[in-house]
C-alpha cells in the first residue's frame, strides 16, 4: 500500500509522521473520509467544502488547493489501484516543539492521505442491516467540526463491537439522539414521518445526510429536521443510519429489542435503492 505524507509517495510500512506533530500530541487536526466506488470519489464537492469549513473553524491553514488535494487523492487511488473502497485524509498542524497554543505562524501544516479497497457497496439490504446499542454522548461541544479527537467516539464503537452490533448511537443529557459514533442517524418515527437531527454545533454535518436531503427534495419525500427524544426513538418504526461507509444503513435492533418488525422498513429501502443510485 502506498501513503501520501507530506509531499511524498511511500510504501505505508515505511510512512512515518513525526512524534512531535500536533496531530498525535494534542489530537488538533480534521480528516476526511470519501467512498471510492467505480472509480470515483462519491459527493466529492460536499467533503471538500465540509473540509474546508473544518480548516477555517480551526484556525488551520490549508496545505494546498481543492484542485491540488483532489489531484493527490485520485494519486493514492490510483497508486493503489483502489476503485471499490475509501480514501483517508488528514490535516494537522504540523511538527513543532510541544507547547498547548498555536506554534508561530507558517508552521506548515500536516497531510496525510491513504487508501484502502474493501467496502463496496452492498446488493442486499437485507444483508447489509445491522443492530445498534445506545450510549451516553460524552463528546465536546464541537462536533460539527470533524477532528481527529475521537476517544469518545473510540469508546463507544467499542462498546458495539462487544456488544456484537454495529453502531453506538449516542444519548446527550437532555435524553434526546444526536448520531452514531461514525454515522448520522434517521429514523420513521410512530406518525411515519421520517426525521433527522437539525445540524448545529452538537453533530457532525454528514456530506451523506446532504446528499441523502437532495435526494429527497427530487423525489418529494417529505422529511423534517428535528431531533428525536430517546422515548420517540425507541417507538420508531424505522432506523437508519448514513455515512460515507456505511450508505443508508438500516438497523433492525436496538439495545437487543426490535425496531419495527425486524428487518428493513419501506423508507429505508427506497432511500437505500435512491443513494446507490446516486452513487453510480
Ligand atoms: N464518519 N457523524 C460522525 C460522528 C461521523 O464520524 C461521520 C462520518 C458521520 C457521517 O458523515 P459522512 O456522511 O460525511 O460520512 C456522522 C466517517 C465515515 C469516519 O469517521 O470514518
Amino acid at each position: 500500500r502506498i501513503a501520501y505524507v507530506n509531499g511524498r509517495y511511500l510504501p505505508q510500512r515505511d510512512a512515518c509522521v513525526n512524534i512531535e506533530d500536533r496531530g498525535y500530541q494534542f489530537g488538533d487536526g480534521i480528516y476526511e473520509v470519501l467512498h471510492i466506488h467505480d472509480g470515483h470519489f462519491v459527493d466529492t464537492d460536499l467533503h471538500l467544502a465540509r473540509l474546508a469549513r473544518s480548516l477555517r473553524e480551526m484556525a488551520l491553514a490549508r496545505p494546498m488547493s481543492d484542485a491540488a488535494l483532489l489531484a493527490v487523492l485520485r494519486e493514492v487511488a490510483r497508486r493503489n489501484r483502489v476503485t471499490e473502497g475509501i480514501v483517508y485524509m488528514q490535516i494537522t498542524r504540523g511538527v513543532a516543539r510541544r507547547d498547548h497554543a498555536f506554534p508561530r505562524a507558517g508552521t506548515a501544516p500536516a497531510l496525510v492521505v491513504t487508501a484502502r479497497h474493501g467496502n463496496a457497496f452492498p446488493r442486499d439490504i437485507d444483508a447489509w442491516a445491522a443492530g445498534a446499542i445506545t450510549v451516553t454522548d460524552i463528546r465536546w461541544g464541537r462536533c460539527d467540526i470533524k477532528s481527529v479527537n475521537l476517544l469518545p467516539n473510540v469508546l463507544a464503537k467499542q462498546k458495539a463491537r462487544e456488544a456484537g452490533v454495529y453502531e453506538a448511537i449516542l444519548i446527550d443529557a437532555s435524553g434526546n439522539v444526536t448520531e452514531g459514533s461514525s454515522t448520522t442517524v434517521w429514523a420513521v418515527d410512530a406518525n411515519g414521518v421520517l426525521r433527522t437531527r437539525q445540524l448545529d454545533d452538537h453533530i457532525l454535518p454528514g456530506c451523506t445526510r446532504a446528499a441523502l436531503a437532495a435526494i429527497l427534495a427530487e423525489n418529494a419525500v417529505a422529511f423534517e429536521e428535528r431531533g428525536l427524544s430517546e422515548t420517540e426513538f425507541r417507538a420508531a418504526r424505522e432506523v437508519f443510519l448514513t455515512s460515507a461507509t456505511s450508505f443508508v444503513k438500516p438497523i433492525v435492533t436496538l439495545d437487543g429489542a426490535t425496531v419495527g418488525d425486524g428487518k428493513p422498513g419501506p423508507v429505508a429501502r427506497r432511500l437505500f435503492a435512491l443513494f446507490a443510485r446516486h452513487a453510480d
